[in-house]
């Protein structure tokens, strides 16, 4: 190489390092005192969207409180952070988006884990069982789908349960107008204004919202569908994908996870 060529290389190798330097100031990203990497100095930021109780919702004073919330809190404490909420809608959660562009550390949001999901996020060991739901306005006489023949059937968009039911209803060919509503809240607002004759989600936020309105609505036939929720990171963070999989580890080898279990889902299944 010729003098003037290395001098060259020089001013970029600097200019390279000037520039480095510069993000590196800019960025707002923390470590965590146990060296896992944040994109928030002091917090661990989670995905989620509201509502989903009882795993994650707003109580009275506006706190965002639920199951999933008591255990990512965990994975907060295990880093020496204290956990940070934000509500995006589940598109962005499941399609690993939310994760990739640094909106968050972590989704908690009452995810079920899926083949396809799989290939866009990392997610942690299961840490809880559920299956989907009917849901019908008490009182009425409906209790299998194809009862619901020319009637319209809600369902939260971009959700397992979504999927489900449009594969029923294509598989047996049923004829039902699937109605999907962008949350949680809208899909239970439309049952119960009967904007929909029945609505379809995963059980046990079914139970909560009958605990809530007992007279309100009932189950009228659950679907065996075998779902397990797991929290997730971004593709390749292991750092973190190992603290909350040693976090769940130690909440169901000590009993944390059963008291947690019992305050936000009720009696623990005997299975
Ligand atoms: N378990 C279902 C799924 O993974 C529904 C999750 C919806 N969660 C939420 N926080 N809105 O597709």
């Amino acid at each position: 190489m010729n003098r003037q060529g290395y001098f060259q290389r020089i001013v970029v190798v600097a200019a390279a390092a000037v520039l480095v330097a510069g993000c590196a100031k800019e960025d707002t990203g923390g470590t965590s005192e146990s060296g896992v990497p944040l994109i928030k100095s002091g917090v661990l930021t989670t995905c989620t969207h509201l509502p989903y109780a009882p795993f994650q919702s707003k109580d009275s004073s506006g706190k965002v409180v639920g199951f999933d919330v008591a255990l990512i809190d965990l994975v907060a404490t295990k880093l020496g952070v204290t956990q940070e909420i934000v509500d995006t809608p589940f598109e962005g959660i499941k399609s690993g988006s939310d994760l990739n562009s640094g909106k968050c550390d972590v989704a908690a949001a009452g995810m079920t884990i899926t083949d396809e999901r799989k290939q866009v996020l990392d997610f942690s060991e299961p840490y809880f069982d559920a299956t989907q739901a009917l849901a019908v306005l008490t009182g009425s006489p409906v209790k299998t789908l194809e009862e619901l023949a020319g009637k319209r059937l809600g369902v939260q968009g971009g959700t397992t349960g979504e999927d489900y039911i449009k594969k029923q209803v294509a598989e047996k060919k049923l004829d039902i107008e699937v109605v999907s509503y962008r949350d949680l809240a809208a899909l239970q607002q439309a049952l119960a204004t009967n904007q929909v004759v029945a609505a379809v989600n995963d059980l046990p936020v079914w139970n909560e919202y009958i605990k809530a309105n007992p007279s309100r609505v009932a189950v009228a036939a659950g679907f065996d569908t075998g779902e397990q929720y797991g929290f997730a990171v971004k593709k390749g963070n292991t750092a973190l994908l190992t603290t909350v999989n040693e976090a769940i580890a130690a909440a169901r080898a000590d009993g944390t996870y059963d008291k947690i279990y019992a305050t936000w889902i009720g009696d623990k299944p005997t299975s």
